[in-house]
């Protein structure tokens, strides 16, 4: 009976999460607010539940309108989510089909929905009677589980690559760890794992990485909380490697948190830079320190706006400045397939507005002879190159670097205009744009 009732409030809760950024709240936040009340083993299956039915919300939807024989009103559109979130397990979970409608029926009563309970039991009943609709003429934002807006981006900018970017956006990612480069090697770590059951492997084109076979806790990572590795994607290990800051030197993150480009800077140098780390919100700031301690690094955090230097700098010039621009994250919709809901297209002409100042009022703070490195995890040309080159005429002394050092990645990295891509999903890696600078 008790395993019946947190059956019903796994689906249940599952259902309000989505529901949630189908409101507009982000997937993180959403998961978090989930009840205390589901036991803590069982709150990894309502996030696969949530994760699973935002990543297919176009397709599962529209399976669900086609078992419907009216649709459903709109003040009770939680029960359509619920009914996807019953069409989810069935596809793609190994749940037994009478355990999926009975819970998810009692969910229905959880949700205060004992109207529709009815209907979520012929529902689901019909999906197993008659199994997947043919959705080979649905329009594209069903077939691809993309919004329309965005597919017709990635076409435009990407004319051959995007049906594999977008196929790539609705799969997995996998997980990736950074070794303390201060600690030891990814040949190191790798056997560590190995001894701890975790199968993985070091990746030769990325000298700090590390790929797990299958996504871990971070409390089940040995020497996790003694700054032994960080999880950080293989894509985003590059830039402090490209911005190669030696000890010593002074060093800007102009959007530094959480901090994981900074924790990684400041490795590669022993902990030997006088490193700036800049965010304009104060909260996730607070997110870098705590890394920062974890892994015993030390940097001046400053909660300030990047585009606005004159309320935070004290004139002094830095050797080198990173700026990982606040972007659309269209280049990591594997790991936040959210933002496929929460953007809109208007949302990208404001952001490489913001990423086109932050370049500029970051440029004159460069001393000469020193580095400059662009980035963004979108995929987007209007965040990329077109914010890159406004700032190329701008600033023509400034001179593009091209040469990474000891990373023998421009196999995955695609030459743009004025940087490279890497695709979400090439080798594994997520989506970053990259577009450094030398000052003469
Ligand atoms: C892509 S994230 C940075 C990720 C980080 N570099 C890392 O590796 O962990 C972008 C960051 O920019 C911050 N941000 C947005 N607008 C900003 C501004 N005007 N000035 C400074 N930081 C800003 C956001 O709060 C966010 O933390």
């Amino acid at each position: 009976m008790a395993k019946q009732k947190t059956a019903a409030m796994i689906r249940a809760e599952a259902a309000k999460a989505v529901e949630a950024v189908l409101a507009g709240r982000s997937m993180d936040a959403a998961l978090a607010a989930v009840s205390d009340d589901v036991p803590l083993r069982d709150r990894g299956l309502v996030s696969v539940m949530v994760y699973g039915c935002i990543r297919n919300h176009w397709q599962l939807q529209a399976v669900v309108q086609s078992l419907l024989q009216k649709p459903i009103k709109n003040r009770d559109r939680i029960i359509s989510t619920l009914l996807a979130i019953g069409v989810y397990q069935m596809q793609s979970m190994r749940i037994p089909d009478h355990a999926v409608v009975s819970a998810t029926v009692e969910a229905a009563r959880r949700l205060r929905h004992p109207q529709h309970a009815g209907l979520v039991n012929a529902v689901l009943r019909n999906y197993r009677r008659q199994g997947e609709p043919d959705l080979q003429k649905a329009s594209g934002e069903v077939r691809h589980n993309h919004p329309a807006w965005l597919l017709k981006r990635l076409q435009t900018d990407w004319p051959e690559n995007w049906q594999q970017i977008v196929a790539e956006n609705n799969e997995q990612a996998p997980m990736w760890l950074r070794v303390n480069a201060m600690q030891s090697t990814p040949e190191q770590y790798v056997a560590t794992l190995a001894e701890h059951g975790i199968e993985s492997s070091v990746e030769e084109t990325l000298p700090q990485a590390v790929r797990l076979a299958t996504p871990v806790l971070v409390e089940d990572l040995p020497g996790f909380y003694v700054g032994a590795v960080s999880v950080q994607d293989g894509a985003a290990q590059i830039p402090a490697a490209w911005l190669d800051a030696r000890p010593g030197m002074r060093v800007l993150d102009a959007c530094a948190a959480p901090g994981g480009k900074t924790a990684h800077l400041l490795e590669l140098a022993a902990n030997d830079l006088d490193l700036i780390a800049i965010d304009n919100d104060p909260a996730r700031l607070e997110r870098v320190q705590e890394n920062l301690d974890r892994l015993s690094l030390a940097a001046t955090l400053v909660a300030g706006d990047a585009k606005n230097p004159q309320e935070w700098w004290d004139g002094r010039p830095f050797d080198r400045i990173l700026i990982d621009a606040p972007c659309s994250a269209t280049g990591v919709i594997r790991r936040h397939p959210d933002i496929k809901l929460l953007r809109q297209d208007t949302d990208i002409a404001v952001l490489a507005a913001l990423q086109g100042e932050i370049l500029q009022k970051l440029w004159p703070l460069l001393a000469p002879g020193g580095r400059l490195l662009y980035v963004t995890c979108s995929v987007l040309e209007q965040e990329n190159d077109a914010v890159v080159e406004a700032f190329v005429r701008r600033n023509p002394d400034a001179a593009q670097h091209k040469e990474l050092r000891n990373y023998n990645i421009h196999d995955v990295m695609q030459p743009r205009r004025t940087g490279y891509q890497i695709l979400p999903g090439m080798k594994g890696l997520d989506g970053f744009f990259y577009a450094c600078f030398d000052k003469p």
